[in-house]
């Protein structure tokens, strides 16, 4: 790869080890993708945060890294094990907590925003159309290219962390504009609306995606969505079908600026639609469990919880999971009150996919498709998909 005088001095050592052994990781992704140099970043996500997941082995490379590392953009987090301030009340044991801690401390000390969201473009970390960025964290990878138009490649833990520390990333894949072309049509027959049923959608075109190869779909026949059905769609089409970006007609800013395939490869009616919804709701179903905010709620969100919880009374376990600053903005306009009264909790930082919560439920309900594949593959819960209406009714009767 041609490096730029900084980037080489970067790799010689010049700004410390943690910088240069992320531009060695950056190196090595560039030489292994062929891409000719570095780009600047404008912004990154780092995924990979539940010490569930890390453990002791990605402590120490993180550790190893704060010594002398500072981030040289704007870095956010994914989503943690536990509400950094609500932990106990959601049933997290202390030495989890503590361990936690020791994550959040090591990213906090390289200068990342420990928002732990997966929705960092809902809180700050919001980039505008055709900037460059390394996001890990797959929903939101999608978003960003897909929804926004910005440019990103599905980072991983220590790639996005590397970006991070020189706000470099190589220059390959969706970062060309040779590669954001749509290669298969997709027309959508059947009226498509709330959270849920953009989730079951994504799904019906992720299965397919994964058949056909993983290619980039451009979708027709959605007349409108709104951005938490968009949020949805992207958590669900990327968790079944791997998809990184997306067209879809009249709704994503780069929809007319490719060619556009001409054949349709597949069109989704009636019929697969409700397959595929049967798909998402598991048989001998016993609900203990409710969560809302997968991918991490919206104010928008959380007000039409609060609107549909007032003066009731929850009967099971129900959490609400967004990012901490939604929840302030919750606290602020009073929706946080109403929710909390009705026995809702909020589990800011986190989610029921990454806190460490497998097998202490039998039945879990959610708005999302995302949270029911891993719901079933991570936490062993049976699981059932429903608007929030539905997840309402249910946590209330
Ligand atoms: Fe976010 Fe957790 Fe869902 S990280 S996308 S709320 S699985």
């Amino acid at each position: 790869m041609k490096l730029t005088l900084e980037e080489q001095d970067m790799l010689n050592g010049k700004y410390g080890n943690a910088t240069r052994k992320a531009m060695e990781i950056l190196i090595t992704l560039g030489d292994i993708f062929d891409a000719e140099f570095m780009i600047d970043v404008y912004g990154v996500q780092i995924a990979g945060v539940s010490y569930a997941n890390l453990g002791e082995a990605g402590l120490e490379f993180l550790s190893e890294m704060a010594v002398d590392g500072k981030v040289r953009v704007l870095t956010t987090l994914n989503p943690a094990g536990m509400d950094r301030e609500n932990w106990q009340a959601l049933g997290i044991d202390k030495e989890f907590a503590k361990n936690q801690n020791r994550v959040i401390d090591a990213f906090a000390k390289m200068g990342i925003i420990t928002t732990c969201s997966c929705t960092p473009y809902l809180i700050g970390n919001s980039p505008h159309f055709g900037q460059h960025l390394a996001w890990a964290e797959s929903s939101a990878v999608c978003y960003a290219n897909s929804v926004i138009g910005a440019r990103t490649n599905r980072e991983g833990g220590p790639s996005a962390l590397a970006s991070a520390l020189t706000g470099k990333t190589p220059n390959y894949g969706y970062h060309l504009d040779e590669n954001r072309h749509s290669q298969v049509l997709i027309k959508v027959n059947v009226p498509v609306q709330e959270t849920d049923e953009f989730g079951v959608l994504g799904k019906i075109i992720g299965d397919k995606l994964v058949k056909l190869g993983k290619k980039i779909p451009f979708i027709t026949g959605i007349p409108s969505a709104t951005v938490e059905e968009l949020k949805s769609f992207c958590a669900s089409v990327a968790t079944y079908g791997g998809t990184a970006l997306f067209h879809m007609e009249g709704i994503t800013p780069e929809y007319d600026k490719y060619p556009k395939p001409s054949d349709i490869v597949f069109e989704i009616n009636q019929e697969d639609f409700e397959k595929t919804r049967s798909e998402l709701i598991d048989d001998d179903l016993e609900i203990d469990f409710v969560s809302i905010g997968c991918p991490h709620a919206s104010i928008h969100e959380i007000a039409k919880i609060a609107s549909l919880l007032e003066g009731k009374n929850v009967k099971k376990e129900f959490w609400i999971t967004t990012a901490r600053p939604t929840k302030r903005i919750a606290d602020e306009a009073g929706y946080s009150k109403i929710i909390e009264d009705a026995g809702a909790k909020f589990a800011a930082d986190t989610c029921c996919v990454v806190a460490p919560i497998n097998g202490r439920f039998k039945g879990i309900m959610v708005d999302s498709a995302k949270a029911c594949y891993y719901g079933r593959a991570k936490n062993k819960f049976k699981v059932k998909i429903g608007s929030i209406e539905e997840c309402i009714e249910e946590a209330i009767k």
